[in-house]
């Protein structure tokens, strides 16, 4: 069945929506994004994502193409012209259609905004939670404004490539021989008792999620480290999990073919997934 999409002002069936050869977003990646989780037809954060969306933005010297309450509008009707009750709202922000040039153009040049949704369900469930994921260890060949959350995923589409070709299931990125992040998520390990991840800076996405399970991680009194760690500390530790808006808490249990603590989820990861999904749905909107 055909989805309706947000198209510049419209909602259209997906094979009508339709976007401009000249814009920026498809000729220079001119353009920044968010993913925002649908759990029981709420969603999660949304809050946290609008605030990073007009950051990623501002950054690009861009406005915000409207208030985050029409955003949030234009989400929640997205969500419900499509049944949606499980999955995830794409938005995308690009500085719109100009002839092409390097220099940006006028700035009363009408942005390009779009929004689908995607079905996911049992989402919150996925039986990877069980089990954990795989994740093998790739360079980090991004450019250096990692902290903008801009569309240029060819580097992860990459890295996710690479990872299926060596049987795991996703790609860690390791700069100057630290872990900076996965290739759509954060990334994290827990030695002794302590959960240890990247600090923020521009190497790595400011996640909505690590934000919120940091917050929930402390107030349960688990002990909290914001810095780099090596590869050589992965694979030594006892856990290792990841974060983002599509998979939540997903553990981690082998890294470059090495099994990590038991090779089973561990109970950190476990426990902060539990925290994560109970609290944010408590909040969604
Ligand atoms: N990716 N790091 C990178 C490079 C990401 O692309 C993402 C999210 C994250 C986690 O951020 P958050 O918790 O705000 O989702 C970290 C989304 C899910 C995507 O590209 O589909």
């Amino acid at each position: 069945m055909s989805r309706t999409v947000y198209v510049n002002g419209d909602y259209l069936p997906e094979e009508e929506a339709k976007i401009s050869v000249f814009d920026r977003g498809f000729l220079f990646a001119d353009a920044v994004y968010e993913v925002t989780s649908v759990l029981g037809g709420k969603l999660i954060d949304f809050d946290g994502h609008a605030k990073r969306l007009e950051r990623s933005l501002g950054e690009l010297g861009m406005p915000m193409p409207m208030s985050r309450d029409a955003l949030l509008q234009i989400h929640r009707r997205l969500a419900q012209e499509n049944d949606l009750e499980d999955g995830l709202i794409y938005l995308q922000v690009t500085r719109g259609a100009a002839d092409r040039d390097f220099a940006y153009p006028a700035p009363d040049t009408p942005q390009s905004v779009v929004l689908f949704t995607q079905s996911k369900p049992g989402l919150a469930d996925a039986p990877q939670s069980r089990t954990g994921i795989k994740v093998v260890t790739v360079p980090d060949e991004r450019w250096g404004r990692r902290d903008i959350k801009t569309v240029q995923l060819l580097y992860p589409s990459m890295g996710k490539m690479a990872a299926k070709a060596r049987g795991a299931d996703d790609a860690w990125m390791v700069e100057d021989g630290a872990v900076t992040e996965g290739t759509s998520n954060n990334a994290y390990i827990v030695r002794d008792g302590v959960i240890v991840t990247r600090h923020l800076g521009t190497e790595i996405l400011h996640g909505i999620t690590r934000a919120a399970v940091l917050r929930f991680a402390r107030e349960a009194q688990m002990r909290v480290e914001e810095r780099a760690f090596t590869v050589e500390e992965a694979l030594s530790a006892d856990e290792a999990f990841v974060t983002s808006a599509s998979a939540f808490v997903m553990p981690v249990v082998e890294i470059d073919g090495q099994r990590i603590g038991t090779g089973a989820p561990g109970r950190v990861a476990t426990r902060l997934r539990e925290i994560y999904l109970e609290e944010s749905r408590k909040v969604a909107v």
